[in-house]
């Protein structure tokens, strides 16, 4: 009904930007795994892209999950407490879990995320991130993999929606306020 472009302010990270920085996360992520298999968790569904990418970048053997969970909170603000809205089919005793997201906000959904994979007996957990906003420093929880450190804006596009929009832009962009406000 209306140009998308025109609800966006600026584009922050173009296609090319995007495939290069993942490139690069995944061959630390080949370097430290070093042939072991890796089980790459993927959180629906911001993440359906960067799973797409990043995963066709590893070299090493890897398995995908999925999990859906939804935080509860009031309005915008996360709570910190999670529900899981669809669960792994894998069990994770022994495996190498890396957990993929496409943003860390506040950390709490991350935060909860790991303690509940690491008490099903998985050999490792640890979290590869596109994107991280600075309110995530307020929670302490260690992310091996960070794609770009971000200032805290409305971004959209790559997997990262408003209102379910957006999902599809091949880039990553900051929100008009128009759109929001
Ligand atoms: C977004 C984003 C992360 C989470 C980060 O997901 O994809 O999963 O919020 O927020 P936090 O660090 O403050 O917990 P959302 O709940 O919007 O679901 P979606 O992935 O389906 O868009
Ligand atoms: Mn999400
Ligand atoms: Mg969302």
């Amino acid at each position: 009904s209306h140009d998308v472009q025109s609800d966006l302010k600026h584009v922050l990270y173009t296609r090319e930007q995007i495939a290069d920085r993942i490139k690069e996360l995944a061959a630390e992520i080949d370097r430290d795994y070093a042939g072991r298999d890796v089980l790459l968790v993927g959180v629906l569904k911001g993440a359906v892209m960067v799973m797409a990418d990043l995963s066709r970048a590893l070299h090493s053997h890897v398995s995908m999950d999925w999990m859906a969970v939804s935080s509860y909170g009031s309005g915008t603000q996360s709570s910190g407490v999670v529900r899981i809205l669809k669960d792994l089919e894998t069990d994770l005793l022994g495996k190498h879990v890396l957990i993929v997201e496409d943003i860390i906000d506040s950390g709490l959904t991350l935060s909860w995320l790991r303690t509940n994979l690491e008490s099903r007996g998985p050999a490792s957990v640890e979290i590869c991130a596109l994107l991280r906003k600075p309110a995530a420093s307020k929670v302490d929880i260690d992310v091996k993999y960070v794609g770009y450190d971000i200032p805290n804006e409305f971004v959209v596009g790559y997997g990262l929606d408003f209102a379910e929009k957006y999902r599809n832009l091949d880039f990553i962009g900051t929100l008009a306020p128009h759109v929001y406000e």
